[in-house]
């Protein structure tokens, strides 16, 4: 697998930017970012450096790994998805060698391509603070360490990183300036960002959906604002129930279900709350700061 250039299939769907509702500062910054390293030549033409890389934190299941995803669709070099079961190994001394091999991989990529990202999703799994961990998870943090600051500038290597903890559970190294340069927050979605987390999700939906799923008088405005706490994962559960019970339906009828209304999802929305007692006006274990 190593040698072996990774297809963006590897991240296993190919997302559009508007497929991420909301989080409009993280996905501008990306957005520029994936144009600027397109032509990296300017770097030295304007003789700056580019970011080394990219750290996206924030609570689970506001779209920080949709984002990179995207990201990875609009990016014109390869993007290497760091599979957490590639490292962690029972051998003595093997994760740390699995970690650099990583690096390697990136940094041969780069040079036939130009560039090349390393991603590393739920990355608190490698760098979490170094104080009371084993000595193999300590190596791990020394050598994902070790192989950020042994990046050149030119190297074309650049290493993006999500975790839905907060910074401070994180080896302080990790997150010092020269490492990860540009650190991005993604938090609970407001109700403007969940109207239009409603709105792209049933427009990817729609996309590869063999009916048309929803109605065109959606009134996306309300369906944001009585969804107070929900995260973009939640409202995508929503949809996910609103279309099976049409399903339901249809195998109990016989008949085709009526496309998704605005009464359908506030009616789910309505025994959502009551199942998952969706805390309102409340952000669980999580400080924006
Ligand atoms: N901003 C968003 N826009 C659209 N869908 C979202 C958004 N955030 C989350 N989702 C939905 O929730 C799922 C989980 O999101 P994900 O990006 O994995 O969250 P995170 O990485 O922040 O924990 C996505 O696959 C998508 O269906
Ligand atoms: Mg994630």
């Amino acid at each position: 697998m190593m040698e072996q250039e990774v297809k963006k299939e590897e991240l296993e769907e190919i997302l559009r930017w508007e497929d991420v509702g909301g989080c409009h500062e993280a996905k501008d910054e990306l957005v520029n970012l994936s144009k600027e390293l397109a032509y990296q030549k300017l770097y030295q033409r304007w003789n700056c450096k580019p970011p080394k890389g990219i750290l996206i934190y924030g609570p689970r299941g506001n779209g920080k790994t949709m984002l990179v995803k995207a990201f990875a669709s609009a990016c014109s070099f390869p993007v290497i998805p760091v599979k957490q079961s590639d490292i962690w190994t029972k051998w003595y001394g093997e994760s740390p060698k699995n970690l650099q091999k990583y690096f390697s991989k990136a940094k041969n990529l780069a040079k036939k391509r130009g560039a090349a990202i390393l991603f590393f999703d739920e990355i608190d799994d490698i760098v979490l603070k170094r104080s009371g961990l084993h000595e193999e998870d300590h190596k791990i943090v020394t050598t994902f360490l070790r192989n950020m600051d042994g990046l050149r500038a030119d190297s074309g290597v650049y290493v993006i990183g999500c975790t839905n903890l907060e910074l401070t559970q994180l080896d302080p190294a990790t997150i010092r300036a020269g490492r990860f340069d540009i650190k991005l927050c993604i938090g609970h979605p407001t109700a403007a960002e969940r109207t239009e987390i409603f709105k792209a999700q049933l427009k990817y939906r729609e996309r590869y959906a063999t009916v048309e799923n929803f109605m065109d008088s959606m009134n996306y405005q309300h369906l944001g604002e009585i969804s107070e706490g929900y995260s973009g994962a939640d409202i995508a559960e929503i949809i996910d129930r609103v279309c099976r019970k049409k399903m339901r339906d249809e195998v109990h009828t016989l008949k085709n279900s009526p496309p998704i209304s605005t009464d359908d999802l506030v009616n789910q929305i309505d025994r959502y709350n009551k199942s998952m007692q969706v805390v309102k006006n409340k952000k669980i274990g999580f400080q924006n700061d």
